[in-house]
């Protein structure tokens, strides 16, 4: 397949499916997971700070962890490849979707999911804090605020609003998508890994039907050889490059 080709696909779809992961959100200054330089999971185990028994054996430092991580979300920006989503929405309308593994809020804050198509964060959401005791949402406070685990308004200590290794992703979001996925025309698979089950799974619904999907991303993944065709670059050029 060639650019023009992967263009022209995009282009004619009525139905388009998109998985992004934290690649989308490098240009915002936020750090991937899995860089080998600057990835998180290259200075901490993800048992050790993203695991319900990580948070049971010691919340002060898991909370100390997603408070940094809360901060680095704070003085983030959305950068050219969510306003492209965005506007790729706004051309689909409903035949657009947007699966997420990100929790930083960014594609929501470029204005997807307001366009006409659906937008789900399959990993959860860092804006938040989960009350433990009523699974109620509340607003976190500042940052500064989170070197002991906040409380909700209930009273009740609240966890981090995200899925962690060896939880479920919320069914309705997940179904969602995998329904989407299979209904593509196309599939997007912009700045992950896709080493992370289910959500690396979407790919293959599409796949299966008989749909294309494209990879954007500055390295092969352990997806690559399964898709119909790769740009490899940085999201917000990779994404330029299949539609401006
Ligand atoms: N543009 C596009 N892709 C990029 C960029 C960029 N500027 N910079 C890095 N990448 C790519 C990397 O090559 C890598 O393939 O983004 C991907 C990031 O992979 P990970 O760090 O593994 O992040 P992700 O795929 O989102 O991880 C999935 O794992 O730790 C869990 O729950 C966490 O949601 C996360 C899940």
């Amino acid at each position: 397949m060639t650019l023009d080709a992967a263009r022209a696909a995009l282009s004619a779809a009525q139905r388009v499916a998109v998985l992004t992961g934290a690649g989308v959100s490098a240009e915002s200054g936020i750090p991937t997971f899995r860089d080998a330089q600057t990835g998180h999971w290259a200075r901490f185990r993800p048992e050790d700070l993203a695991s319900p028994a990580a948070y049971q054996r010691d919340p002060d430092m898991v909370w100390a962890w997603y408070a940094g991580r809360y901060r680095d979300v704070l003085r983030a920006e959305p950068n050219e490849a969510h306003r492209l989503l965005a506007r790729l929405e706004a051309d689909k309308g409903g035949g657009f979707f947007l699966a997420t593994q990100n929790v930083d809020g960014l594609h929501a804050r470029a204005g997807s999911g307001q366009g006409g198509g659906r937008l789900v964060e399959l990993h959860g959401n860092l804006l938040s804090g989960r009350d433990e005791v009523t699974g109620e949402m509340f607003a976190l406070p500042a940052p500064e605020q989170l070197a002991t685990p906040p409380v909700s308004p209930r009273g009740h200590r609240m966890r981090p609003n995200v899925v962690w290794f060896g939880e479920f992703l919320p069914d309705d979001a997940l179904e969602a998508a995998q329904q989407a996925f299979a209904a593509a025309d196309v599939a997007l698979v912009v700045g992950t890994s896709g080493v992370v089950y289910p959500a690396a799974g979407l790919a293959f619904e599409t796949l299966e039907r008989g749909g294309l999907v494209i990879e954007v991303n500055p390295e092969a993944t352990e997806l690559t050889p399964h898709l119909s065709f790769s740009v490899r670059d940085v999201a917000s050029r990779g994404l330029a490059a299949l539609l401006t």
